[in-house]
């Protein structure tokens, strides 16, 4: 009995090494894979965006799975979980990526909140079409982000964070878009979509 009680009283938080970080969020440690701290920090930067994005998009995928209704409900909770695990396993590459650069991932919900560029959605259900031109628009304003990140990535001599993007990121949400719009828009009314859903989107669709 002495013995438990001991054992649960060292595992207790010491409030003091709580307070004690190990690394403040924006700092850039040295790591030795060739690349200069300049450019990891560059990268880590970049990849926290993605990171914030992809986190929102996943996220934005599970309450639409929970909240969906309608004719098609079956197919599209599928579609939408199917899609939330693929996010969800890019989520996990990204941030892995920004450790080993040096650099801390961006994790809780409330700094995710505050860095993301996907539109916040309201907290009650909305319908299909709606849902479908919210989680476009986020895929596109998501996909602007990695092609410039990719862009100076491959620019700065950092080919590991390129081909996440590239092969990853990039070819994942392409691939998702496709599969909302070819999956669920009538023929010949795509641009109708495109235009909703940009028009429901944050205006950085245009870089
Ligand atoms: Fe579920």
């Amino acid at each position: 009995m002495n013995i438990v009680r001991m054992n649960i009283k060292a595992a207790a938080p010491r409030l003091s090494l709580l307070r004690a970080g190990l690394q403040e969020s924006d700092a850039v440690l040295p790591m030795p894979i060739g690349l200069s701290r300049k450019i990891c920090e560059g990268s880590v930067r970049a990849l926290n965006q993605v990171l914030a994005d992809t986190v929102t998009l996943r996220d934005l995928y599970k309450k639409h799975h929970w909240q969906v209704s309608g004719p098609t409900f079956f197919e599209l909770r599928r579609l939408y979980d199917k899609h939330y695990a693929e996010q969800a396993a890019l989520v996990d590459q990204v941030a892995q990526r920004i450790q080993l650069l040096g650099g801390v991932s961006v994790a809780m919900a409330a700094d995710i909140a505050e860095r993301t560029r996907i539109e916040r959605p309201p907290a009650g259900r909305e319908a299909i079409p709606v849902q479908l031109a919210r989680l476009v628009s986020g895929h596109e304003n998501l996909l602007c982000t990695c092609h410039k990140a990719a862009r100076q990535a491959q620019d700065d001599g950092d080919d590991g964070t390129s081909d996440l993007l590239v092969s990853s990121v990039i070819r994942t949400n392409e691939f998702q878009v496709w599969f909302l719009v070819q999956h669920l828009v009538p023929e010949g009314d795509r641009e109708g979509i495109v235009a909703v859903a940009r028009a429901a989107g944050k205006g950085n669709l245009s870089e």
